[in-house]
């Protein structure tokens, strides 16, 4: 398998490209912005991209979806339901997000309408790409409607924005949920054995195992809102 990865955006945001080498058949996981070195890694190695699979609606994971989906039609694009009226909304974002919108055109993100999507992930379908074969746990949390994607045999999980090396993910945005998102990466996300290989939409990679141990919201040494600075 092929993890090609594409630090994009004025978020520092990890896009990723992966491959099955065998096939040659791919899948970008959260493609940020319109990336001519995305687009050319795509076409030079020879890979046929089948979709754009969004871990969730945010605009620094959703913002090149038109542009790679013009420049490969053929993608399909999928996303959890509840994070799909966050993704149709990409234009107004920056507002509901409570940035300028004039500050994002000086960062280069202006936004097109968002394409339509193809379908809707479920939570524990099993999507294949090649012999890659990611199961789709829904994390709510951070948005309504995240999901992460776990590549079992490869022992590997791309997690978007719901854990991070040391930390977690954001929840005072709209539709986030402190006490959700811990849930979650305690169900979804912690029963993985402690070498998978934790991808996160932002940072370096870190595993299971040691987020498990030394993360300081997993723990229990860190809690917002429950008065305990331990
Ligand atoms: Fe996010």
């Amino acid at each position: 398998m092929i993890v090609q990865q594409f630090v994009l955006t004025a978020f520092q945001q990890n896009t990723r490209l992966l491959a099955c080498e065998k096939t040659r058949k791919a899948v970008c996981i959260d493609p940020g912005e319109q990336s001519d070195e995305l687009e050319s890694y795509i076409k030079r190695s020879e890979l046929s991209l089948q979709a754009i699979a969004l871990t969730h609606g945010h605009l620094d994971h959703v913002g090149g979806t038109s542009a790679l989906h013009k420049a490969f039609p053929d993608a399909e694009i999928l996303i959890h339901r509840d994070d799909e009226e966050m993704y149709y909304r990409l234009p107004a974002q920056p507002l509901m997000l409570g940035i300028d919108p004039e500050q994002m055109r000086a960062l280069g993100m202006n936004y097109d309408e968002a394409p339509p999507v193809s379908r809707n992930w479920e939570h524990g379908e099993v999507y294949e790409v090649g012999e890659m074969r990611f199961t789709v746990r829904h994390c709510p949390g951070h948005t309504r409607g995240h999901v992460v994607l776990i590549e079992e045999k490869e022992r590997k999980v791309f997690v978007g924005d719901c854990l991070f090396l040391g930390s977690i993910g954001r929840t005072d945005l709209p539709g986030g949920n402190y006490d959700q998102l811990i849930e979650s990466i305690n169900t979804q996300i912690l029963g993985l054995d402690d070498d998978f290989v934790v991808y996160s939409g932002h940072g370096p990679e870190t595993t299971v195992g040691r987020e498990r141990a030394a993360n300081p919201f997993l723990t229990g040494l860190y809690q917002i809102g429950k008065g305990r600075f331990l």
